[in-house]
């Protein structure tokens, strides 16, 4: 029996498409191989739920390997800082790469992370200047420096470290941005900010992804956070979603029918997670042998498998949803719209359309809806108002 090569859910197996923002990454990292120096602005892709932000910065941190940085990676969550998280991410990196000098000087090495570790970490260590002290200017006593210059200061040697040991520089690789705290991406941007300024002694790089609150996240943390490069991620084009189901079968020696290709295309709209899921059940409806080909009757047969994940994961964004923000998701559904304005839900809540700003920013923050432009928001997850429609059928 050939193994499943669908993902639903984790990194891929094959990454498809997504063409230009890797070209926009590679660009990035280009710099720091061949001039040593900064690859530029901190990189925020932002995306909803699903669309391919992990998998994109994993595979970012794959062609880095191969272009000989060191990479470190964290993904932010609500309950600790992620700075701290982010130096031993580091630490790890380093000692994995074999680039910690041995003996005493890899003593010192170690206490260093660990200071810089406590002093990025300290509750409420908060950046006292927009833009401190250059990093250089006391390199052998990080203590008492902020942490910005501790936190940059610690890059600047590691990158260099790197750089020594015969290795192109560094990554840092920064998931779910959007929910670390406000301190810890001020802290972040004004790091980089204070590297720019001496742009060509630090090869390093830092890419991040995040939902789309993401640059107003970094914006309100810090103003020049809007200079940031932001990238929205959009479904995947024909091409890519054709890839997604054709690349994972064909390694197996596997192929899809022009027909059923087409009704699983066409089903998921070009969401990635949905691409991966209905592939996945297809491919356990069919359990083909090499060279057989996936048809149709195997993506219908395996439908209802995706259906019962995808009701999951509904019922799941509905669960987390308060009683306002429930009324929010209801009224929307009511109107059977892909793209919906702020005065259809406010009317089917019997709201004035300026008191549902609360719900529709949680909302969109919580990546169960975003915004289209010009005050319309949509769900992100599709079915998930046919969803919410048969809840009140029940
Ligand atoms: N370019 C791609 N090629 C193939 N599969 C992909 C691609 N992008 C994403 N996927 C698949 O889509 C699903 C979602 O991807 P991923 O976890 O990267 O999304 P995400 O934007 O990080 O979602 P979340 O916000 O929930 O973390 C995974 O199952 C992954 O395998
Ligand atoms: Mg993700």
């Amino acid at each position: 029996m050939i193994p499943n090569p669908y993902t639903p859910g984790q990194v891929p197996r094959v990454f498809a498409g997504r063409a230009a923002e890797l070209r926009q990454i590679e660009s990035m990292l280009a710099r720091v191989v061949a001039f040593g120096e900064l690859g530029g602005p901190l990189l925020v892709f932002h995306a909803p739920r699903g669309i391919g932000k992990t998998s994109l910065l994993r595979t970012a941190q794959r062609r880095a390997e191969e272009l000989g940085l060191v990479t470190a990676w964290v993904a932010c969550t609500r309950e600790r800082p992620v700075l701290p998280e982010l130096v031993g991410s580091l630490r790890t990196a380093l000692e994995r790469a074999d680039v910690l000098p041995r003996g005493s000087a890899g003593g010192t090495w170690r206490r260093r992370l660990e200071r810089v570790t406590l002093e990025v970490g300290l509750p409420g260590a908060k950046v006292q200047a927009e833009v401190a002290a250059p990093p250089r200017e006391k390199p052998d006593d990080t203590l008492g420096l902020a942490p910005v210059g501790a936190l940059g200061a610690l890059l600047h040697d590691a990158a260099a470290l790197v750089r020594r040991r015969g290795g192109a520089g560094l990554l840092l690789l920064v998931d779910e941005l959007h929910v670390a705290l406000p301190d810890d991406m001020s802290i972040l941007l004004n790091t980089l900010q204070n590297l720019d300024g001496e742009r060509a002694d630090n090869p390093l790089a830092v890419v991040s992804a995040g939902l789309p609150v993401t640059p107003e996240a970094l914006t309100r943390a810090a103003t020049f956070g809007e200079r940031s490069a932001f990238v929205p991620l959009d479904v995947l084009n024909d091409v890519d979603a054709r890839a997604v189901l054709t690349a994972p079968a064909a390694s197996a020696g596997v192929t899809w029918s022009p027909q059923a290709l087409n009704a699983v295309v066409d089903e998921a709209r070009g969401h990635p997670y949905l691409l991966q899921l209905i592939g996945s059940s297809t491919w356990d409806a069919a359990t083909p042998a090499q060279g057989a080909q996936l048809g149709l009757a195997d993506v219908r047969r395996g439908l209802p498998a995706a259906q019962r994940q995808l009701t999951a994961m509904h019922r799941a964004r509905w669960g987390v949803a308060t009683p306002t923000e429930k009324a929010f998701l209801a009224a929307m559904a009511a109107t059977g719209l892909d793209n919906v304005t702020r005065a259809a839900i406010a009317a089917g809540m019997g709201k004035d359309s300026r008191s549902i700003s609360g719900p529709r920013e949680r909302l969109i923050e919580k990546g169960v809806i975003e915004p289209v432009g010009h005050g319309l928001v949509r769900f992100t997850l599709p079915g998930f108002g046919a969803f919410v429609r048969g809840l009140d059928e029940a």
